[in-house]
């Protein structure tokens, strides 16, 4: 037996690389044959990319060479670990990469709000296969800081489950529950920063100086007002600036969100390995995506802004090297929310090229919907998707029409400026119309860290709230309803993975002012996180009640989606000239969606679009989103989305 084992270890060496770390080659020897085999192709493929990528960022330190040889050990060790069931997983993703592309249909919520803890959530699967979910992003559940935690942007531990929340064991349980029931769970991964309570930043506080180096400091007043001249501001209005006075350490931490997330220090290769340690444990629990939150902040670079530098895909590049080593199984979602123009990096479309994100978040398109819809006038929107590149095999945006978040106006400057508007006037028109202060406006959302009603820089509020739906049902919901279908009508046409917001399925409303004070903390997103309002789910079966109006919608949509718009391979998208200002019409192949983002019915004239469309005009309603197909040679009759029709 003896004999065997050193034999096959001899005979495997002849497929190994002789560049590959020693420890990394005796570590591959113990594994089963299979395993070690699978993992030496994916080695050949990946060891160089990341060896490089790590090269570009840590190149000039004196330990190189044995920081990259521990961060590719940690993840063989990785993939050595992974159970049967995992490791079948990433065998067939592997093999078909293009399994990003058959539908998947997001749902985003905490896990509190909508099933009190992990096993709540576990119990809840059949409401999500029921809506057509196929995939779960939960925020935060980590262990966060004590006190206010950003809603748990503020992680204490990435090993930990948020205590309230469940344990690790309820998340591999969960991972489990969910993947039997064709639901992939989304983690965030909070890459940016770590709470002051996290135990890196204690040690720091204590002096250690290996940790004292996992953060950024400055020394003097004068070198925090040199960097803060180059920096934009989060929350302006909860956490001005992007430094924090640290007692202990006699120094300010660099904190570009709230006091206390301090910033990691990313130019510390230690970092990067831990980070990557951290991520690739919990992909081991079946974590099967992870949205890299804040990435566009990662890297600093004096007298710039610290937006979106270059190394930050070199590390993003490295961390899907590792993953496709230890876990190719996993999906990398970027929540980079920043202008259109600055967004294809991040699927490594820019200038450091390379497999990096499989998902970005289109932030530009959610907002200039909305904006659109505030104008009736589609050309923001237009204008954005004529940026937007038709992604790669294995690549996809995320479309969504309402988050966690607040929708954020600036990313739409360059798009503005490029229409020859005045971004800052358009978009405090936007903000104002949102919080329910100008002419016409309905809607019932509130300016988000507006110090000035000039400035702008966000609007909170839950979908049909800032849709304009009359408060307490006081009046017709028609108007909202139209204008939540059109806004999920196009994010179910524009993206490969399009999210509901937990609420929205049910049309719950804005948080209760009641509520709202009893909460912890300022921060005015609290008023589109709701708690799953239990009365309405159980109404949803109900066509005559709001709820059940809402959640025929979306599963409607979701079912229409899989029947009408071709699925297996990336979407192509042409935005064409409606010749209409209100009316936005995309092509895709074989299916064109018209979308009327005007209060009043227009004509639209078909056959003017040069598509072979028999039906020559139609007229569309206020807000009417369509989805019609174009078939290959033949025209077809067009096919009112059943929600529209209802
Ligand atoms: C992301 C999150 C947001 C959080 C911030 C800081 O933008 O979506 O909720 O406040 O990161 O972690």
């Amino acid at each position: 037996m003896g004999d065997t084992m050193s034999l096959e270890g001899t005979a495997s060496r002849e497929l190994c690389d002789p560049s590959w770390p020693a420890a990394v080659l005796d570590h591959l020897d113990t594994l089963t044959a299979p395993r070690a085999a699978l993992l030496k192709q994916r080695l050949h493929h990946q060891f160089p990319l990341l060896r490089s990528n790590l090269q570009q960022v840590y190149g000039q330190h004196a330990g190189f060479d044995a920081f990259l040889s521990a961060v590719l050990l940690q993840a063989v060790h990785s993939a050595a670990q992974r159970d049967d069931e995992l490791w079948a997983l990433d065998v067939a993703r592997e093999a078909r990469p293009a399994w990003l592309h058959d539908g998947l249909v997001g749902y985003c919520a905490y896990t509190d709000k909508f099933a009190g803890t992990l096993q709540g959530v576990a119990a809840r699967v059949p409401y999500l296969q029921e809506l057509g979910v196929s995939y779960l992003h939960l925020l935060p559940f980590l262990k966060a800081g004590q006190g206010a935690n950003d809603g748990g942007f503020a992680v204490a531990s990435f090993d930990e489950v948020e205590p309230a929340l469940g344990s690790m064991s309820d998340l591999r349980a969960l991972c489990r529950t969910l993947r039997g029931a064709g639901i992939s769970l989304c983690s965030d991964f909070v890459l940016n920063h770590i709470s002051h309570d996290h135990a890196w930043a204690q040690a720091a506080l204590r002096g250690d100086e290996r940790y004292i180096g996992y953060f950024h400091w400055l020394h003097s007043e004068a070198a925090v007002a040199e960097r803060e001249r180059h920096l934009n501001q989060v929350f302006p209005g909860t956490a001005p600036g992007n430094f924090t006075w640290v007692p202990e350490r006699q120094a300010w931490a660099w904190t570009t969100f709230y006091p206390y997330q301090w910033d990691l220090n990313y130019a510390n290769p230690a970092v990067f390995a831990d980070m990557a340690a951290a991520m690739l444990n919990l992909a081991n629990h079946g974590v099967e995506s992870f949205r890299l939150d804040s990435t566009g902040y990662l890297w600093k670079r004096e007298g710039t802004d610290c937006l979106n530098q270059p190394e930050i895909h070199h590390l993003l590049q490295a961390l899907r090297c590792l993953c496709a080593i230890a876990a190719p199984a996993v999906v990398l979602k970027a929540e980079a929310i920043m202008p259109t123009r600055e967004l294809p990096p991040y699927f490594g479309l820019g200038p450091v090229q390379g497999p990096e994100c499989h998902v970005a978040y289109h932030s530009s398109l959610m907002a200039a919907a909305w904006l659109s819809l505030s104008e009736g006038d589609a050309s923001a929107v237009h204008e954005v998707l004529r940026n937007t590149p038709d992604l790669p095999e294995g690549c996809a945006w995320l479309s969504y029409v309402r988050c966690h978040d607040d929708i954020g106006w600036n990313v739409l400057r360059p798009e503005l400026a490029a229409l020859g508007s005045d971004p800052g006037e358009r978009l405090a028109q936007a903000s104002r119309f949102f919080a329910g202060q100008a002419p016409g406006s309905r809607a019932r959302g509130a300016a988000f860290q507006a110090s000035d009603t000039r400035a702008v820089h966000g609007t909170n509020g839950m979908t049909l709230a800032l849709a304009g739906l009359p408060a307490d049902g006081d009046g017709s919901p028609e108007a909202a309803l139209a204008q939540m279908h059109l806004l999920y009508a196009l994010a179910f046409f524009v993206g490969g993975l399009p999210l509901i917001y937990m609420g929205d399925e049910l049309g719950q409303d804005n948080v209760a002012q009641a509520e709202l004070s009893a909460r912890q903390g300022p921060d005015g997103r609290e008023l589109h996180r709701p708690w799953l309002d239990e009365a309405a789910l159980a109404q949803r079966h109900d066509p005559a009640s709001m709820a059940g109006r809402c959640f025929a919608m979306l599963s409607g949509l979701v079912r229409q989606r899989r029947a009408q718009l071709p699925q297996g391979a990336p979407i192509q998208l042409r935005a064409l000239d409606s010749g209409r200002p209100s009316v936005l019409v995309l092509q895709r192949p074989q299916a064109l969606g018209v979308f009327n983002f005007g209060a009043s019915p227009v004509p639209l004239d078909l056959a003017a679009l040069n598509l072979g469309l028999t039906e020559p005009a139609l007229t569309l309603a206020p807000h009417e989103a369509l989805w019609l197909r174009l078939p290959d040679t033949r025209a077809d009759q067009p096919d009112r989305a059943e929600q529209a029709q209802a």
